[in-house]
């Protein structure tokens, strides 16, 4: 694998032709000299005794190699067995919202006035391509996982057409920490709320959403970080016949997204996700789909926006 920030070419070598018609030769090897000092100053640790001495010699040896087992590589995917499709709802109610729906009572008066009127279609990205009804009408999931749901474009669509296909009980669960990212409001604002004692209400916009959709009894918010979601619901059991990736869009938080959503993805299901081309974080979303699926002997088929993960073998059964 390649690391692009440690092999950046020492910083003195691309100036040293143009410099030489300028500067007699001795101040040239002088000043390299200086900037390779102050280059090697920089990069060496600031005190060497902080530095676990077998930490180093391990990756002297090892060669800087990224082979597995690795800690690139490891993840808590020793999940529980699944449970029955009919218990995730409650289950996720009882440990996420005491029993009660977080529809209940939704919305307060006082919350009511400072959210938007519920869009028929709410500002989303790609979020009603070809991809969903395909896998949806070949998968015909019951239970979804979507991994970035902003305002529930998606989510409303998934609703719709499992609705149209007959399923009208699959569970839509929804991870996201509903707050966007920063600033995402310069270029978003007129569609999402204005904030209120710094909190985004992201959430209950979508739950108004969900709600004029008449959807509350089987979308359902998780409203926690994705790894801190997906490894809660790998501890309880709850797995996805389908699974969209569609959160952080760097290479490190889409490495993560994917593994730990594999480990909660039944045998025979299928993980997908969004922005297939973004050139956020250098491909970032692409670079941790190509490694994670040549990792697993899995094939990416491209699709639209989109990327498609070959199904989980029916043979890696859960532990
Ligand atoms: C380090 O990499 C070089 C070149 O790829 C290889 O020849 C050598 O065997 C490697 N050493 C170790 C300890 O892996
Ligand atoms: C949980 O809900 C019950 C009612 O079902 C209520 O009596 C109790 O106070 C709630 N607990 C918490 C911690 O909110
Ligand atoms: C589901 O069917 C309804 C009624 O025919 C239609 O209006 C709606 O667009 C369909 N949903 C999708 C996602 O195709």
């Amino acid at each position: 694998m390649k690391d692009s920030s440690r092999s950046s070419p020492p910083p003195t070598l691309p100036f040293f032709p143009s410099l030489r018609r300028y500067l007699p030769s001795a101040t040239v090897i002088l000043l390299l000299f200086s900037l390779g000092y102050i280059a090697g100053l920089l990069s060496s640790p600031s005190s060497p005794s902080s530095v676990n001495p077998q930490l180093q010699s391990h990756i002297r040896d090892s060669n800087c190699s990224f082979s597995p087992p690795h800690d690139l590589f490891r993840f808590h995917t020793d999940c529980a067995k699944p449970i029955p499709h009919d218990r995730v709802l409650p289950t996720l109610l009882n440990r996420l919202f005491n029993n009660t729906s977080p529809y209940s009572d939704f919305p307060s008066p006082e919350t009511a006035t400072l959210l938007l009127p519920p869009a028929a279609h709410p500002r989303g990205w790609g979020s009603t391509k070809p991809v969903f009804s395909d896998l949806i009408s070949t998968i015909r999931p019951l239970t979804i996982i979507e991994l970035g749901t902003f305002l529930g474009a998606s989510a409303l669509h998934m609703a719709s057409l499992t609705r149209n296909l007959s399923l009208p009980n699959s569970l839509i669960i929804c991870l996201d920490d509903f707050r966007g990212w920063p600033a995402f409001r310069s270029r978003f604002g007129r569609h999402v709320p204005i904030p209120h004692h710094a909190d985004s209400l992201l959430l209950h916009q979508f739950m108004l959403g969900v709600s004029a959709a008449g959807e509350t009894h089987r979308i359902l918010p998780v409203p926690f970080s994705t790894s801190s979601g997906l490894a809660a619901l790998c501890e309880w059991g709850i797995y996805g016949d389908l699974i969209e990736v569609d959160a952080g869009h760097d290479f490190h938080s889409a490495w993560s997204d994917i593994n730990m959503a594999y480990a909660v993805l039944r045998p025979g299901g299928v993980l997908f996700g969004h922005d297939y081309y973004t050139a956020a974080d250098d491909h970032g979303v692409r670079r941790a789909v190509t490694l994670f699926s040549r990792a697993k002997g899995l094939k990416v088929r491209p699709h639209g926006e989109h990327w498609v993960l070959s199904p989980k073998p029916v043979d890696s059964v859960p532990v």
